[in-house]
């Protein structure tokens, strides 16, 4: 599927649940409302096998909290064998080693930690919880499965978690993870504009005194996503926010979880919604729906 600016749809970004243990201070939720219908296994199976046959290759499971679905071991294990690439972006906060294991022999190939900070205070402030141990301890499960490499996701905001940057970047390489900077982000109209006017910080600076200190920089072919490699440890930059460059590369789809086709994560008026499709006997709905989904991407910065 190649849309009308020539983006090949490679990726689909998959949201199981809009239920999470946690209350993020900057959380978008992938752009979703606030109904709590959810798509069945056998559904999230049907969608995720449909886009496979389209050519995409990698999905990522989020949420919500992903983990909170029980289900989350079977959806995985069925829609493996269709995919290069199968991931997960999580709290981490109730991973436990067996978990962590099961989800490896289902056919789970890496793994996403949401970490905003290794102080405990913040971490109160940014996730409403004081669970900082317990995402240690999920990050440890999730080492101890084999899952390499893992990637702390760390959204940054102004004021509070800046100067945390070092810390967290330590921690990364002592233990072998992956460090991914997030720009806060938000769509024109989205609930967030006003925490976003606050704390929102711009990267270009932070990206600078990285490069300075690099031994490699490498960007990520067209993504315009650096990865900075200094001492031994790395460090990615992640930066969509007036980003043409970042839309323009942009190869992915969502699938919010109670069930419609998102073109984008930052617009909320073109979704397509699957439930007419999930309950017909034939797929051919559901792949017009794909096609129609791909029709209407467009550049959200352009
Ligand atoms: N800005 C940037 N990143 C966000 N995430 C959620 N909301 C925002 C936001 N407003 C990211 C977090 C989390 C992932 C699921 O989405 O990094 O790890």
């Amino acid at each position: 599927m190649i849309d009308r600016w020539g983006r090949e749809i490679t990726g689909i970004r998959f949201s199981l649940t809009q239920k999470c243990n946690l209350n993020c201070i900057y959380c978008h939720k992938e752009g979703e409302n606030t109904s709590t219908h959810e798509l069945t296994a056998k559904e999230i199976e049907r969608v995720a096998l449909v886009g496979a046959k389209l050519g995409i290759k990698k999905i990522k499971f989020t949420g919500g909290e992903p983990l909170l679905r029980r289900d989350l071991k079977e959806i995985i294990g069925a829609i493996s064998p269709y995919y290069e690439d199968v991931s997960l972006t999580t709290n981490a906060t109730i991973l436990t080693k067996e978990m962590a294991e099961d989800l490896k022999d289902a056919g789970l190939s890496r793994i996403n930690v949401s970490l905003d900070t290794l102080n405990e205070e913040d971490c109160e402030k940014i996730t409403g919880r004081n669970c900082l141990k317990d995402v240690l301890k999920g990050i440890e499960s999730a080492g101890d499965a084999g899952f390499y490499p893992i990637k702390l996701n760390m959204v940054l905001m102004k004021g509070i978690n800046e100067k945390e940057i070092e810390p967290m970047f330590k921690f990364a390489k002592e233990n072998g993870l992956i460090l991914q900077l997030i720009e806060l982000h938000t769509s024109k109209e989205g609930s967030l504009k006003d925490f976003y006017r606050t704390y929102h910080t711009d990267l270009t600076q932070i990206e600078e005194r990285l490069r300075q200190k690099s031994s490699k920089v490498v960007e990520r072919s067209m993504q315009n996503r650096c990865k900075y490699f200094i001492n031994g440890g790395e460090i990615e930059v992640v930066r969509p926010m007036h980003n043409t460059q970042f839309c323009s590369n942009c190869k992915r789809i969502r699938v919010t979880s109670q069930g419609e086709l998102k073109p984008c994560l930052l617009r909320n008026d073109n979704h397509l919604d699957l439930k007419h499709a999930l309950n017909a006997p034939d797929e051919e709905e559901l792949i017009s729906l794909f096609k129609e989904c791909c029709l209407r991407r467009e550049p959200y910065w352009r």
